[in-house]
């Protein structure tokens, strides 16, 4: 009992694998390839699973490194149409309704996003299989965990592949409605390249007094940190 609790499959503090993840990533794919995104270039589902299971698998689960995803990403970059984008950071159900609605594109509309949405993974050196026990918490762990850096690692070529105009769904009944340390704050805005532009729309609860604006001092910072590469920036009150 002592080894098993020590070294073994429950020790970290993370939800384990999700059940069947191979499974759903193929049909997620075979989904997306055939029914949601028929015109996409083929794309070939076992070689995008099999990627995936390399990228993670017999790994230790707290040394996820980018480069541990490029065959994986090379397979199926994360690229829309120039203008389509759409980010989003504490708004995930908003930010896909309002993408849906005006026919854009989050990082969950790309293939790669889609597959995993929502999923855990996690391997173990030594073995071939899934943790299905436990996987490292962001917090509680190690932040090199293989869910984090994927979409770390997603998103940034997501925000690198931006052109024209692109909105972000930020949360105005928040404290910040820009948060810095995100994955929007820290990874997409400051890997936009210059000359695109960003459209902030800052919604907030109905019924709730709006806690953050456009005038607010965490846009300020989002716009700092825009202006220093060259981005164009609006931002937009209450779109709700
Ligand atoms: N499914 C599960 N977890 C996700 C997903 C997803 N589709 N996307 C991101 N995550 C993880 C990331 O680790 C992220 O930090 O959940 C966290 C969501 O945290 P938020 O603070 O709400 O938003 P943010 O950190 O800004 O991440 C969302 O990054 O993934 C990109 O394009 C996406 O703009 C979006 C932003």
């Amino acid at each position: 009992i002592y080894k098993w609790h020590y070294s073994g499959l429950n020790r970290w503090h993370g939800a384990g694998s999700t059940a069947d993840f191979q499974k759903i990533i193929q049909e997620r794919c075979d989904t997306y390839t055939q029914t949601i995104r028929p015109g996409s270039r083929s794309r070939n589902c076992q070689a995008i699973r099999q990627a995936f299971m390399s990228a993670f698998i017999s790994k230790d689960p707290c040394k996820a490194t980018k480069e541990d995803y490029n065959s994986l990403i090379n397979l199926a970059p994360p690229t829309v149409p120039c203008g389509q984008q759409v980010f989003w950071s504490k708004t995930k159900e908003l930010a896909h309704e309002y993408a849906k609605r005006r026919r854009l594109m989050t990082l969950e509309d790309t293939l790669l996003g889609y597959l995993a949405d929502g999923l855990s993974w996690c391997g173990e050196p030594g073995s071939s299989d899934l943790n299905i026990w436990s996987c490292p918490d962001w917090r509680k762990d190690c932040r090199t965990n293989y869910v984090s850096v994927f979409w770390e690692v997603l998103s940034e070529r997501f925000a690198e592949s931006a052109c024209n105009t692109v909105r972000v769904v930020l949360n105005g009944s928040l404290e910040n409605a820009f948060d810095s340390m995100s994955i929007f704050g820290r990874v997409e805005a400051p890997n936009l390249r210059p000359q695109v532009e960003l459209e902030a729309w800052l919604v907030h609860d109905t019924g709730k007094p709006p806690s953050d604006s456009c005038s607010g001092s965490s846009i300020r910072k989002l716009k700092s940190i825009l202006d220093g590469r060259n981005v164009k920036f609006r931002c937009m009150d209450n779109l709700r």
